[in-house]
């Protein structure tokens, strides 16, 4: 049983947007493996890293399309992404010096910030791209 099943109340109905979406539950479940199958440091750095920089690339991907789009809250929806980005980068610094490792809170942490913030901001943006 994956930490994060897919639920299709997840869908923004942006298709870039849940293709995206469905890529980074499926790192989180990846991760969450990982940390049960107590892989090593290395192995759980490469998809720590893995899902930092495809959060990064879906963040980046999102945010062009509120700048096309003049969409009304992308200053909003923006210091959300950045405020995980520090977050996770923080995390990410202990990680690699040993002083943190991969934990059942970190990952229940990612998932929620994700279906929090899917159900809210990113529906609400597909809604406005939509012309919802
Ligand atoms: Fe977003």
């Amino acid at each position: 049983m994956p930490l994060f099943p897919w639920d299709d109340k997840l869908k923004t109905n942006h298709p870039n947007i849940d293709t995206d979406h469905k890529k980074l539950v499926d790192l989180v479940n990846k991760l969450y493996d990982a940390m049960l199958a107590g892989k090593g440091k290395d192995a759980c750095g490469q998809v720590l890293n893995e899902l930092i920089n495809y959060t990064k690339t879906h963040f980046a991907m999102e945010e062009r399309l509120m700048a096309t789009h003049n969409y009304a809250k992308t200053a909003e929806h923006k210091s959300e992404h950045a405020k995980l980005i520090k977050e996770v980068s923080d995390f990410k610094v202990k990680f690699d010096a040993g002083s943190l490792t991969i934990t059942a809170s970190l990952l229940s942490f990612l998932r929620d910030w994700l279906i929090n913030h899917i159900s809210k901001s990113d529906k609400a943006l597909a809604d406005s791209l939509a012309g919802r």
